[in-house]
């Protein structure tokens, strides 16, 4: 029988009460209670790089003792994968990869919200209010050239989208497919913004790319690995990503920004709906939005920007003011991801290629 809420409050002394309602505050809809099953570890999809995957979660195994292990996915796959497994989940937290593929996620009910009380720290830009996702990190989109492979072919490094679609660089460009790449997406919904929402003239753009794309890779990094080995004079990518390849020792390499604008991604964490182990990936999340956790990025060569105001930040990233950026809106991308994604598949990637 339901207790009637008069003689529960009546029970409780003034400070209990202030409490409850303190803590309901911090931990909104999903509070850790007592009834939560719990194993002690924690499965987390994973959306950046495999080192940076490594390093999150052996230093949160490390700071609380609680296992953590992770399978390394592209922001489609992510979606996908944790859509499969919404009657069992898969996993418990998701970390990293563009916040629109999180909006996506939300679109299908797959994430649960958290507001975690570390979530105060990070600026209200960086994560949705209702605690769908919050941000982690931020990373610029780029063109990432091999400036060999252009000389050979007497192309100046793309300072534009414009740029790109030069004829000279025929299956000379290395970009993923955006169902299975957050990365690539973020390409595609900077043409959308560019092109004033215009869904059809950012298509438009991407057939007009085509005949310089060489493949469609499934993740976002990949072309700045093809770049790096000469398969391809540009990668259009996250510009941290051409700078970890830089250090692993590609000099030939090189970042610019196109001038018309680009769009950037801010990298998500958030808790799966019905995850077998929600207290430790709130745990898990509390601390994948402190200083510390944040400020690992760089030792894994993850240059992106934190989101954590007082992280350390490294001065191989990005200056966010230098660069012109469009006016990226997450839960517009996030809710078009689907319809537009299964259009660039049919409409443009299979497109032949003259
Ligand atoms: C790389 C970047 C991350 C980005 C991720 C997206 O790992 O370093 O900053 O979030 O790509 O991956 P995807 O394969 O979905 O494009």
């Amino acid at each position: 029988m339901a207790v009637p809420y008069s003689r529960t409050v009546g029970a409780l002394s003034a400070a209990a009460v202030a409490l409850v309602v303190l803590s309901a505050c911090a931990r909104t809809d999903s509070p850790a209670s007592p009834s939560d099953k719990d194993t002690g570890k924690v499965t987390v999809a994973c959306g950046a790089t495999e080192e940076w995957c490594t390093a999150m979660t052996a230093a949160f195994t490390r700071k609380t003792g609680i296992k953590a292990e992770y399978v390394r996915l592209s922001s489609g796959e992510a979606v996908a994968r944790i859509q499969a497994g919404k009657a069992n989940p898969e996993f418990d937290v998701w970390h990293g990869g563009p916040a629109d593929g999180y909006a996506a996620a939300v679109a299908q009910q797959l994430l649960e919200n958290y507001v975690s009380p570390n979530a105060a720290a990070i600026p209200d830009r960086y994560k949705d209010p209702a605690g769908s996702w919050t941000g982690v990190y931020v990373g610029l989109l780029g063109f990432c050239s091999n400036t060999k492979i252009l000389a050979e072919k007497h192309v100046a490094v793309p300072q534009s989208w414009q740029d790109l679609l030069n004829p000279a660089l025929k299956r000379d460009i290395g970009i993923a497919h955006p169902s299975t790449s957050g990365t690539a997406y973020t390409a595609m919904w900077t043409q959308v913004a560019l092109h004033h929402g215009d869904q059809d003239a950012a298509l438009g753009y991407m057939k007009q790319l085509h005949p310089n794309v060489l493949q469609y890779s499934k993740s976002g990094a990949a072309p700045a690995q093809q770049a790096a080995r000469g398969e391809v004079g540009v990668g259009v990518i996250f510009s941290h990503d051409c700078v970890a390849a830089q250090e692993q020792g590609f000099k030939d390499l090189t970042v610019s920004f196109p001038a018309e604008g680009t769009g950037y991604e801010v990298g998500g964490v958030a808790l799966v709906k019905g995850a077998h182990n929600p207290v430790s990936a709130r745990e898990y999340i509390d601390w994948a939005l402190t200083a510390e956790a944040q400020e690992i990025g760089p030792a894994a060569k993850a240059y992106q920007a934190p989101t954590n105001p007082t992280a350390k930040v490294s001065d191989k990233t990005a200056d966010l003011s230098k660069v012109k950026v469009i006016d990226y809106d997450v839960d517009a991308a996030g809710k078009a991801k689907k319809d537009l994604t299964k259009r660039f598949d049919t409409e443009v990637a299979s497109a032949p290629k003259a």
